[in-house]
């Protein structure tokens, strides 16, 4: 399988790089990366319009690099049609629209978190909160490295969009400007940026007198890279649609 890797010389794309020969017959043949100065044993191009995919069978893109490169991926894709993984995170709505839209001509797979862990854990969570019902407040806490653009974690996002499918939570970020009680029906989402941890998601449901919090740390980059590399294989042999971890576990 022959892959472009987007933001290959970032953390993550490093961790693909470091991953993929754990794949059978997984390669990468172009990488894309506004910053070039690391060597790969694949040309890296600061642009993906600067790909001349005449001469190599791509497979499938992967990207992990900034939101800031969404137009070019999309442009690309949809004219070669080729599948895409986008892990990405901190898109706007109007861009995850865009992705939706792509999808009707081209294979799309998109999450904001590749791992098992992090799927069980937002499907436990969607479990608490309806088990639990409205007696129980919800706080979710992220914690991440002190690289990170965006916050909160797109991970964050979808635990809350899991457990609020009926829209009856209003998302609550900061409370230093409000000076009065938390409401029934808010979920705090709380961020914490220090040092080089790879990700930890905590869910907290406190109730009368009791409470239970949820936890999912990642030890290691690797079991999103391990995730999207099986996304790739995954998402080469589907019709044009909009795929999510849900489709992979
Ligand atoms: N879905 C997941 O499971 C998951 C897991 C970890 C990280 N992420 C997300 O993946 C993205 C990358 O994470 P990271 O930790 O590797 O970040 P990083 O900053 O280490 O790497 C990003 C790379 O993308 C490159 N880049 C930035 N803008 C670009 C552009 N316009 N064109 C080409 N290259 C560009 C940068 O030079 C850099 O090398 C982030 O959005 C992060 O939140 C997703």
């Amino acid at each position: 399988m022959n892959i472009i890797l987007c933001g290959c010389n970032g953390k993550m794309g490093q961790s693909i790089v470091k991953n993929i020969s754990n794949f059978e017959n997984f390669n990468i043949v172009f990488g894309v990366d506004k910053n070039t100065n690391i060597n790969n044993n694949f040309p890296v191009l600061d642009n993906l319009n600067k790909i001349n995919n005449t001469d190599k069978n791509i497979d499938v893109l992967i990207d992990f690099s900034n939101p800031s490169n969404l137009d070019n991926i999309l442009d690309y894709c949809l004219s070669t049609k080729i599948p895409a993984v986008i892990c990405t995170t901190g898109f706007t709505d109007t861009q995850i629209n865009k992705i939706k839209k792509a999808s009707e001509d081209i294979p799309i797979f998109y999450s904001q978190n590749m791992s098992l862990g992090v799927n069980l854990l937002i499907n436990l969570a969607k479990k608490a909160a309806e088990f639990l019902g409205s007696d129980f407040d919800i706080e979710i806490i992220e914690k991440h490295h002190n690289n990170k653009i965006d916050s909160p974690s797109g991970t964050a996002y979808m635990i809350a969009n899991e457990i609020n499918q009926n829209n009856k939570y209003n998302y609550v970020f900061d409370r230093t400007q409000k000076k009065s009680k938390r409401e029934k029906n808010e979920i705090g989402i709380h961020s914490v940026r220090a040092g080089s941890l790879c990700g930890e998601h905590e869910i907290i449901f406190a109730g009368p007198n009791e409470s239970i919090s949820i936890t999912h740390s990642a030890q290691s980059r690797d079991i999103f890279a391990l995730g999207a590399l099986k996304a790739a294989k995954f998402i080469i042999n589907q019709k044009p649609g909009f795929y999510n971890i849900n489709n992979l576990y």
